[in-house]
């Protein structure tokens, strides 16, 4: 695998400081080096600056909009080279608003996309439904075709241009969904799978289940969306809206590899690790070791082992 990573260090899609630390983190557990002995050509292409932008005041009720409109605008651009460029794009957050930009990016450079969203939370409220204000709980409103006539107009939001359509995503890991965020789903029809889905199919099934709904016509590049809170707390505690429940290591990797294996994978996104969140340094590693090792899985990393063609017994 040809992998290229960009780094936004970008906090402003919620309140919660630090988790602008998460690209600096999650190289730091040694991402780049991992990939490499796994076999994959790594490019690094650093982190994003995010300009200041003083007197931000909410429009309506969304909060620092000309903020996270400008962040997005820099980062879908970045994401577009590193996909002109030829690799799969890892996008290390910061918070879920900056899926805005990656799949704006990705989209720019591959038509059509299948969203696997894996989260907690459904992240589409619209800017009218947001109980909260925070942008890192409306991305996917502003990317979606059938929702483009509810938006209204933002501060540094012209840029976008809807470019995913309902039926092209599939939820994984919903068990905190705002009741306007319900309706707007099974308005749209969106496939999901929430945790009572996981319980009683198992994730097998649900990862066969949800290829086949991405597959049921032509086969689109896949846009995985990771926000590190649709694990359990027990495991990733040190995140801005952990919510008891979730899924297990395990199914966490089950869901990488899977995607993995439908050689499909074009772009990842892996946010919300927020190192201030952790009350304990074990609590923290635990967070971003899960990270690293859910993108270890997106890029062939399998757990029953592996070895390359040409090996010998000495
Ligand atoms: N539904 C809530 C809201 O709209 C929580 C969203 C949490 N999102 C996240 N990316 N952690 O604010
Ligand atoms: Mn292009
Ligand atoms: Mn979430
Ligand atoms: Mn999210």
């Amino acid at each position: 695998y040809c992998v290229g990573i960009i780094g936004a260090p970008f906090s402003k899609g919620q309140r919660r400081d630090g988790v602008q630390r998460g690209p600096d983190l999650i190289r730091a557990a040694g991402l780049v080096q991992k990939l490499k002995g796994q076999g994959c050509i790594v490019k690094d292409y650093g982190n994003l600056t995010f300009e200041d932008i003083p007197d931000d005041e909410p429009v309506g009720r969304v909060k620092m909009p000309r903020a996270v409109g400008r962040a997005n605008e820099l980062l879908a651009g970045a994401v577009h080279k590193v996909k002109s460029d030829g690799n799969t794009c890892v996008m290390l957050g910061g918070d879920h608003s900056l899926a805005i930009g990656s799949i704006s990016g990705h989209a720019a450079s591959r038509n059509e996309l299948s969203v696997i969203w894996v989260d907690a939370h459904a992240d589409i409220n619209t800017p009218l439904t947001t109980p909260t204000g925070n942008i890192h709980g409306q991305p996917l409103s502003y990317l979606i075709h059938e929702l483009h006539s509810k938006i209204p107009i933002l501060p540094n939001f012209s840029w976008i241009k809807p470019c995913i359509a309902a039926k092209d995503i599939v939820y994984i890991g919903l068990r905190d969904v705002d009741p306007e965020e319900h309706y707007i789903m099974q308005y749209l029809g969106i496939k999901t799978f929430s945790m009572t889905d996981v319980d009683r199919l198992g994730i097998a099934k649900v990862m066969e289940q949800t290829c086949e709904h991405m597959f049921s016509k032509v086969k689109k590049p896949i846009h995985l969306s990771f926000d590190i809170d649709a694990l359990d707390p027990s495991v990733s505690p040190a995140t801005g809206t952990p919510v008891a429940g979730g899924l297990t290591y395990r199914e966490g990797i089950y869901i990488t590899e899977h995607t993995c294996q439908t050689g499909l994978l074009s772009a990842v996104d892996m946010v919300e690790v927020n190192p201030k969140q952790g009350r304990t340094e074990d609590e923290i590693n635990s967070t971003v070791t899960a990270a690293v090792d859910l993108l270890l899985a997106c890029f062939g990393r399998v757990r029953e082992g592996s070895h390359k063609p040409d090996y010998k017994i000495p």
